[in-house]
């Protein structure tokens, strides 16, 4: 659960930050100062599921609407001085969940935060799943490849519950790298029902894989897909968030204004490049992206792929060229990669000596509590270890 305050005065910023860390501890909660962000570039960097204003003004309301209206699934607190009907009916109308007078008690705070959980169907403690944005720099780098089984992995070998949205309005075919069956519907199909989405919905949309990996499949053809708005993605991505531990997104390559949805939503980005000379001129060019974008350094990963000893272009080359560091390393495994995507068996079903699997496994473990891991781990060493 992610919640932004905005503020005038830091010791008030220091009282709300308190008044929500004791309750809700696994909130992720950060501020600024009001008079540096405006709403829009709020929403670019940070994406909250709860803002709160405080000394909220008159003057806050119009920018506040406009928010309301491209994220309709920000909650949006307003603690102010100012309490008359006329305040509070105009801040309704403008999308205000919540409205606390200034004098309010930290209880008072916690009450109004605990009703809006409610509302989100969250326990209070506000532990949401992470959202994770793989796209390639250019055609064929493997992004959908490496989507598709680090969701399979992070479900199968550790157990955790992983949605994998494939949002390649154009050609998506993520499920078909890790399924044969051909999915229920779709994201476009979803989308056309948004008033009614809720939990059972949503899942009721996605092929199942297992019982705890879905996919949310990519429209049929081009024409379903124009249906689909960046307001849609907000509500799909925010549900999904709350009902899955980790949330995979394969973006296409051209950036529009529901891939930055998306992109500004996520936890961690990963740019998929290889070391060619081309991979790195786009490379660059999506990295210059991301800064315009305000995106701050650690949640942007770069993954190579394919990677394969001896080239002339080597990952410190890489890593100078593009002014960031490399965070991942994929090996090239020609015959072990086509295989699985032609039988449409996740790689480390299908292979799980082959290298990409031991290090699709290996970055698992950087996402997974230790405590998740030895469970699995116990799991599959008893499993492994059995005679006969
Ligand atoms: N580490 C790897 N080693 C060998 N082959 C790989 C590796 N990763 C991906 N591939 C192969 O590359 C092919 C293209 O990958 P993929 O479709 O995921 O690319 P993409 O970046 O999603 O491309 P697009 O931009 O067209 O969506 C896959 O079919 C797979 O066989
Ligand atoms: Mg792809």
């Amino acid at each position: 659960m992610k919640i932004k305050v905005l503020y005038n005065d830091a010791t008030r910023f220091e009282f709300i930050r308190r008044a929500v860390a004791e309750k809700s501890s696994g909130a992720d909660i950060s501020g600024s100062l009001q008079a540096d962000n405006t709403l829009p570039a709020l929403i670019n960097g940070s994406a909250p599921d709860v803002l709160i204003v405080d000394d909220a003004t008159r003057a806050n309301l119009n920018p506040i609407e406009s928010l309301s209206l491209v994220s309709p699934g920000i909650d949006i607190l307003l603690v102010s001085a100012d309490t008359s009907a006329e305040f509070l009916m105009n801040a309704m109308r403008a999308g205000v969940r919540e409205v606390i007078p200034s004098s309010a008690s930290q209880d008072i705070l916690q009450a109004a935060l605990a009703r809006i959980m409610h509302k989100r169907g969250k326990h209070p403690s506000g532990n949401d799943g992470k959202v994770f944005a793989f796209l390639s720099c250019k055609g064929g780098s493997g992004a959908t490849f490496l989507a598709a089984n680090f969701a399979y992995v992070l479900a199968h070998e550790f157990g955790r519950r992983v949605a994998l949205i494939d949002l390649n309005l154009q050609f998506g075919d993520a499920a078909m790298f890790v399924s044969e069956s051909h999915p229920p519907s779709n994201l476009a199909e979803l989308s056309q029902q948004i008033h009614r989405l809720d939990a059972s919905l949503l899942a009721a949309s996605m092929l199942q894989v297992a019982a705890n990996f879905h996919i949310l499949a990519a429209p049929d053809n081009p024409e379903q897909a124009v249906e689909v708005r960046r307001e849609h993605l907000d509500a799909i991505v925010r549900l999904a968030r709350q009902n899955y531990d980790f949330v995979i997104v394969d973006l296409p390559r051209s950036l529009n204004g529901i891939s930055v949805q998306v992109l500004d939503m996520a936890d961690t980005i990963f740019p998929v490049m290889q070391l060619t000379l081309p991979f790195v001129r786009d490379g660059k060019r999506l990295l210059t992206v991301f800064r315009s974008l305000d995106y701050p350094r650690s949640k942007i990963r770069v993954i190579v792929n394919r990677h394969e000893k001896g080239g002339e272009f080597t990952v410190q080359d890489l890593e100078k060229a593009i002014d960031t560091k490399v965070a991942y390393v994929v090996p090239n495994s020609y015959h072990a990669a086509a295989a699985s995507v032609n039988l449409g068996v996740p790689i480390a079903r299908a292979n799980r000596g082959d290298p990409i699997s031991k290090y699709l496994i290996e970055m698992g473990r950087e996402f997974v509590p230790a405590e998740a891991q030895a469970v699995s781990d116990g799991w599959l060493s008893r499993m492994f270890s059995r005679k006969g």
